[in-house]
């Protein structure tokens, strides 16, 4: 077993980075909580953050103007990260930082993807074009990020039903709650072994 040590990149409210610190506390997830970064700092994430006492970070364009990757390198690098977990961020990643973590960069996303992923696919866009279309399933995908928007070799996913009843948002609430649960299942499996990542 291997004890992950996680660093947290995140925009907007950070549910999702909340599931994985529960789990954490609770001991269902052997891992360290590191840091957090976000590039809002009045995000949900940066309170439920600094709630939990993880260290955190605020780092964009503001702060860090044309170095927000050397920033994201060197804050995660003196906590001792070794995956980072991408939830809910909405800046583009920086290949170096990719680069520099070995390609462990994981990331969440509101679709069985390939289907419904790349550019202007995200927040309640994604559930839309998924009723639009009429399709009858719908879920979560976990997978590595790559320089490429949401192509990254696909590391897990969790389907839910698209009801015929379903608006955008009521499906977004029904994807996010499997979301909570898949993050940690796949943070757990790559603890032991049974999910492989660089
Ligand atoms: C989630 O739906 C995730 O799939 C997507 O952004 C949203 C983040 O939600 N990448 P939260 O901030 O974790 O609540």
């Amino acid at each position: 077993m291997q004890k992950l040590n996680l660093g947290f990149l995140a925009s907007h409210s950070g549910s999702n980075m909340l599931a994985i610190i529960n789990n954490v506390l609770s001991g269902s997830l052997q891992a360290n909580l590191c840091a957090l970064i976000s590039n809002n700092s009045s995000s949900g994430a940066m309170e439920k953050a600094k709630a939990a006492g993880m260290p955190c970070y605020h780092v964009s364009e503001k702060t860090h103007l044309g170095a927000t990757a050397e920033a994201i390198i060197s804050i995660f690098s003196s906590h001792n990260v070794d995956t980072i977990v991408l939830a809910g961020y909405m800046k583009i990643l920086d290949k170096s930082v990719i680069e520099h973590f070995g390609g462990r960069v994981l990331n969440i996303h509101p679709t069985l993807l390939p289907k419904y992923g790349g550019e202007g696919m995200y927040g309640i866009n994604v559930h839309k074009a998924v009723i639009e279309a009429k399709e009858k399933k719908s879920g979560a995908t976990i997978h590595l990020v790559n320089p490429e928007y949401d192509k990254g070799r696909i590391l897990a996913q969790s389907e839910v039903d698209v009801l015929p009843e379903d608006t955008p948002e009521s499906l977004a609430k029904r994807v996010l709650a499997v979301e909570h649960i898949l993050y940690s299942e796949t943070l757990r499996k790559i603890s032991i072994g049974e999910i492989i990542i660089p």
